[in-house]
């Protein structure tokens, strides 16, 4: 939906988009200095492919003072982006056969990331009745002997989901006892309002032993070009996920890195200065959004999108939510996600990583559109 709606914005056609899964902020100007200077002190050649020393110590302090969980340089991995760990993981970890649990609505990238490992994604399914979070009976039921592992992500891209503590340790419980994988994606861990994250690996050593857990720059500090996330899993998983990605892409780009180390040591009131506008942005969209006739919307509690129910406003011609979206896009002039590409149909996720007065514009085109469907 992005690229179409690019290829319309160069045609000359006025198209709002709410397609995209980045935010809108420029990276923070220290950081874009620490990989400028990193590149004129000649930091461009190859690092070690788990990354750089002095990153792999920042993440280690990293995730002791704002996770609250320790780990040793020896579990770390920077890659190219968290997509890149979530890769490395199922690849050293699902054989074929093996099943994985995922929670939907999920992010796509998880569910062909299985089949590109040679395992099957097990779907639990959750609804707005819930706030899209399961009851760890579904999760018990999703078991088989071939579980291998269970994704997590909290707060979850689409639904803006952020699981209670309780239920994390529900999880882990469960996970301990089957001898299955957690496989905790926080890429969103800062992006969170009015709500408290917990990682896994801060519940106890043994659920630390059964958790990778995967976090990255991309959307805290606004950094998502430049391809940094991290891992942070037991020693014998690390190694694994080292090794494969040493034969696959060597180390993350060097100076890149750089820039992560002074990410991770940021000043907090940068971070919470955009986190604090994204909150302000959810809370006058969703008033925008449930004054739509017929369509409805959970409060998300992180990220930053909405995955706005349009169920009924389905049927006739425009039967279901990828319909819609290419309706919206070609006639409204609003690029959205249709659900169904997250295993949530009849919902369109919206993103709110825009400019405020485009997300007004952007909600009155939707609420428009939705009046001149045809039938
Ligand atoms: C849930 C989730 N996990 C992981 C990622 C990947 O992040 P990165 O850009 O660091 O690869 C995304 C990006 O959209 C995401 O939404």
């Amino acid at each position: 939906m992005t690229a179409k709606a690019r290829a319309m914005q160069a045609q000359g056609i006025d198209v709002l988009s709410f397609a995209a899964g980045e935010p809108d902020f420029n990276t923070p100007g220290a950081i874009c200095e620490a990989a400028i200077s990193a590149i004129e002190s000649g930091l461009t050649k190859y690092c070690p492919s788990k990354g750089l020393p002095q990153l792999r110590e920042a993440i280690r302090a990293k995730v002791q003072r704002e996770n609250g969980f320790s780990c040793g340089d020896d579990q770390i991995v920077v890659s190219c982006g968290a997509k890149h760990s979530l890769y490395n993981a199922l690849q050293v970890l699902v054989e074929p056969g093996d099943e994985v649990i995922l929670i939907a609505p999920y992010w796509m990238t998880y569910a062909d990331q299985i089949r590109l490992a040679g395992g099957t994604p097990v779907v639990v399914s959750t609804t707005a009745a819930t706030s899209y979070t399961p009851h760890i009976d579904q999760i018990k039921e999703a078991l088989s002997p071939r579980t291998k592992a269970i994704i997590v992500n909290t707060p979850c891209n689409p639904t803006g989901a952020a699981w209670d503590r309780s239920l994390i340790k529900e999880v882990a419980a469960l996970a301990l006892k089957h001898g299955i994988w957690i496989i905790s994606d926080e890429i969103y861990e800062r992006l969170i309002y009015g709500h408290n994250h917990t990682s896994f690996a801060s519940l106890s050593k043994e659920v630390a032993a059964q958790t990778i857990t995967v976090q990255g720059c991309s959307k805290t500090y606004s950094m998502t070009g430049w391809r940094i996330g991290f891992s942070i899993a037991p020693a014998n998983v690390t190694s694994a996920m080292a090794n494969l990605q040493d034969q696959v892409t060597s180390n993350a780009t060097t100076f890149a890195q750089a820039g992560a180390i002074e990410a991770l040591n940021l000043d907090p009131a940068i971070v919470e200065e955009m986190r604090a506008e994204f909150e302000s942005r959810r809370d006058m969209g969703l008033d925008l959004i449930r004054a739509i006739p017929d369509v409805s919307v959970t409060t998300p509690l992180g990220a930053f999108y909405f995955f706005v129910d349009v169920s009924k406003h389905l049927g006739g011609a425009i039967s279901d939510d990828v319909a819609l979206a290419d309706w919206l896009l070609e006639n409204a002039h609003i690029a959205t996600v249709p659900g169904s590409v997250f295993e949530g149909p009849g919902h369109l996720r919206l993103s709110y990583a825009a400019h405020p007065d485009e997300i007004r514009e952007g909600i009155a085109r939707l609420q428009k559109g939705l009046t001149e469907l045809p039938s």
